[in-house]
């Protein structure tokens, strides 16, 4: 049984206001879905099971498809801090453990590009309870990427600037190592990017159920409330298949697709207020026919949840539904002429044009009818 109440999975544990800020808060619109009850309670029911916990826990499938969200449903549920990794290509061991930052003497700080000297002063400022490229991605507004490239300048200029005997060195953790050492539900969003062999297998490593991490300055332990949670979407035209080693990590698994239209029209609903049960269902049922055929003939691009809120919010706000299949959806998907025609060839098997039509039609009629006048009934 699945009960709405969060279980908490340490209660001696005591989080402070800034943890307790980071766990999610499910908005009025979530939906809890199967996927969020499957694994709520198999967690659950084996957290206590020593080796057989479920601390990993991969989320594969569409974009659009709830991946995230679902993460973070499962930080409110199990009241556990909610932090992210992005991964990308070039990601290196810094970016998987931390970095070493050497405190530069304030002589010397005054030769330093105004820029530079922020960051750095951010930096330095820092308790310790943030990670390098976190500060850095608040003080510049930069992504995760940015951020770490700026990292590894700022230690290079930090190197640079701080050679001499009595240099103090600061060890900036890690996201994945504070979210690890803290017990916080950590989503690692796509990390079959990453390129460099070697920072997989520092992260396979970190993932093993009583595993740890070795940093410069000490070893850190995998807390016992640290849950990882890989999300990656499949089929994505450009993405290689999750490592295998990885994969073996993980303890259970979702295979996120395309939910069911009631579930498609209720998120569409709760996301763009767009009340036309109608118009939801015929938009809904095209977004899945799409999708089979995109899949079925191998058409690289993807019909998800994405394009039909977009889809379902241009017409809410009067566009034609037929061209807006297109800028919202069609072109999304491709634009060649010959995969074009096989999708468009699939929606008039299933009748889609005509009611499309018949919806453009209703919603014409609709604006054309005299307005009821002030007087009598409301
Ligand atoms: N359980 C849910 N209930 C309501 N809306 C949801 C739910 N899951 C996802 N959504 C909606 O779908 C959108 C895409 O979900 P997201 O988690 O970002 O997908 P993914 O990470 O798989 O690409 C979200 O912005 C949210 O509005
Ligand atoms: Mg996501």
């Amino acid at each position: 049984m699945y009960e709405h109440a969060s279980y908490v999975l340490s209660p001696a544990r005591q989080l402070t206001d800034a943890e307790n800020a980071l766990i999610w808060k499910k908005p009025t619109s979530h939906k809890d879905s199967e996927e969020e009850k499957r694994i709520y309670n198999e967690v659950k029911r084996n957290w206590h099971r020593g080796e057989m916990k479920i601390a990993n826990i991969l989320l594969e499938g569409d974009a659009g498809s709830g991946k995230t969200q679902l993460a973070k449903a499962l930080s409110a549920d199990f009241g556990l801090p909610y932090t992210k990794v992005t991964c990308f290509a070039d990601m290196d061991k810094t970016d998987i453990i931390g970095a070493i930052l050497p405190v530069i003497p304030s002589d010397r700080l005054e030769q330093i590009k105004s820029v530079d000297l922020e960051v750095m002063k951010a930096l330095y400022e820092n308790d310790g309870f943030r990670s390098m490229t976190e500060i850095l991605m608040d003080v510049l507004g930069v992504t995760q990427e940015q951020a770490s490239l700026k990292m590894k300048q700022i230690l290079k200029l930090a190197a640079e600037n701080s050679d001499g005997d009595g240099v103090e060195y600061r060890f900036y953790p890690s996201e994945i190592v504070r979210a690890y050492r803290k017990g916080y539900l950590l989503e690692i969003q796509e990390p079959t990017v990453i390129r460099d062999a070697a920072v997989l297998m520092a992260l396979n490593s970190a993932l093993e159920l009583d595993g740890s991490i070795n940093l410069p300055t000490e070893i850190v332990h995998r807390h016992e409330d640290f849950i990882a949670v890989i999300t990656t979407n499949r089929s994505y035209a450009g993405t290689r298949p999750l490592n295998e080693a990885l994969r073996d990590r993980v303890q259970h698994t979702e295979k996120m697709d395309l939910p069911s239209k009631e579930i498609m029209i209720a998120r569409a609903f709760a996301k763009t207020g767009y009340t036309d049960e109608k118009a939801l269902e015929v938009l809904a049922d095209s977004i899945i026919i799409l999708d089979q055929t995109a899949r079925a003939n191998a058409i690289k691009g993807v019909a998800g949840m994405r394009s039909y809120f977009y889809w379902a919010d241009a017409v809410a706000v009067g566009a034609s539904v037929r061209e807006s299949l297109y800028h919202k959806v069609i072109y999304k998907i491709t634009t060649d002429t010959e995969e074009i025609k096989i999708l468009e060839d699939a929606l008039a098997r299933q009748g889609l044009p005509d009611r499309m039509n018949e919806l453009e039609n209703e919603k014409k009629n609709e604006h054309r009818k005299p307005l009821r006048s002030g007087h009598g009934e409301t």
